[in-house]
């Protein structure tokens, strides 16, 4: 174990604030609904997955770049409460979060999502310094700033840090140069589907394991998880819970995943871990208010031996 290691997860990617309406319906047009809650919160793929980690215990650093707007000044306040390291967040008047709107239609449990992009996000190619991807234990990638993901990837790669990645979209011209890269590929079924054609998840695992990662998972909502790892394809269940909203679970199991990988657990805790996490979030109306902590995952557990 190195002795300068400071960082258990690093972040470079997407953060998003997340306006998120609970409906009782889903309208027609021309007509008043009244909501049942409104709430605004951290979101986006890397900021879920970052706040999930340190509710978890683990030490997470963001190093990739915030505004000078509201919604930048409101994502710093909050990742400073998590305990989230903001030393090496670059403060750019270019960079803006996304900013979502999430209709939750609780008559037919969907989810659906608004989104723009109103300036830069994501990894910058000179930006973080090196030593701070040297002196993390997993860097956490997805597919915002893949110049700059790539190089982050490689640095980590060449000294030994673990890449966790979540990616969403595949247009980028350089994307396939950054699976090769991945550690621990963790892709929901929807994106797998389009990457791969394939429509079975445990046969979508199977084609992207041939990218190399050490462990390839494809995450299937109520459904559970196909796990490519340590020599054997199996599946894993879901937990059965009261599902309020199950937008970013798939975040809360990249980041419980990666916490548990920097604290150099083994696979199976890994994933028991980070399955419960991502349950007891889907009780909750929003990505990252019902992120549990670790000992509130453990005291789940304890009613489970399913796994
Ligand atoms: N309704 C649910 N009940 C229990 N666990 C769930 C539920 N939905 C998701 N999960 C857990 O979370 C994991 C990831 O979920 P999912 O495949 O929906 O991710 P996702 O599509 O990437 O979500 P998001 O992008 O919103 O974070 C699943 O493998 C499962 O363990
Ligand atoms: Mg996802």
């Amino acid at each position: 174990m190195r002795s300068d290691i400071f960082i258990d997860v690093l972040g470079l990617g997407c953060l998003a604030v997340d306006e998120i309406l609970l409906s009782p319906i889903w309208p027609e047009p021309d007509t008043k609904t009244r909501l049942l809650a409104r709430d605004r919160q951290g979101g986006g793929l890397t900021g879920n997955a970052m706040v999930a980690a340190a509710r978890f215990g683990a030490k997470v650093a963001y190093g990739g770049s915030l505004g000078v707007d509201d919604d930048s000044r409101f994502l710093r306040d909050l990742y400073l409460k998590e305990g989230i390291n903001l030393t090496h967040c670059r403060s750019h008047p270019q960079f803006r979060p996304i900013r979502s709107t999430i209709v939750i239609d609780k008559s037919q449990n969907t989810r659906t999502i608004w989104f723009d992009l109103p300036g830069h996000l994501g990894a910058s190619e000179d930006w973080p310094p090196a030593e701070l991807i040297t002196q993390s234990k997993v860097l956490f990638v997805d597919h915002y700033g893949m110049e700059g993901m790539i190089r982050a990837a490689k640095i980590a790669r060449a000294s030994g840090v673990e890449v966790v990645s979540d990616f969403e979209r595949d247009e980028h011209p350089r994307f396939e140069e950054i699976l090769p890269l991945v550690d621990h590929l963790i892709l929901s079924n929807k994106f797998a589907t389009k990457r791969t054609g394939l429509q079975n998840p445990r046969d979508a695992v199977e084609a992207l394991a041939k990218f190399g990662a050490k462990v390839t998972i494809v995450t299937n909502g109520e459904l559970g998880a196909w796990v490519v790892g340590e020599g054997s394809c199996f599946s894993i269940p879901a937990y059965p819970v009261t599902v309020v909203d199950s937008t970013g679970c798939g975040d809360a199991f990249h980041g419980v995943y990666a916490a548990c990988l920097a604290k150099g657990l083994g696979l199976f805790d890994r994933l028991k871990f980070a399955t419960a996490a991502a349950a007891l979030k889907a009780k909750h109306l929003g990505a990252q208010r019902g992120l549990p902590t670790r000992q509130e995952v453990e005291t789940f557990l304890g009613f489970w031996d399913f796994f």
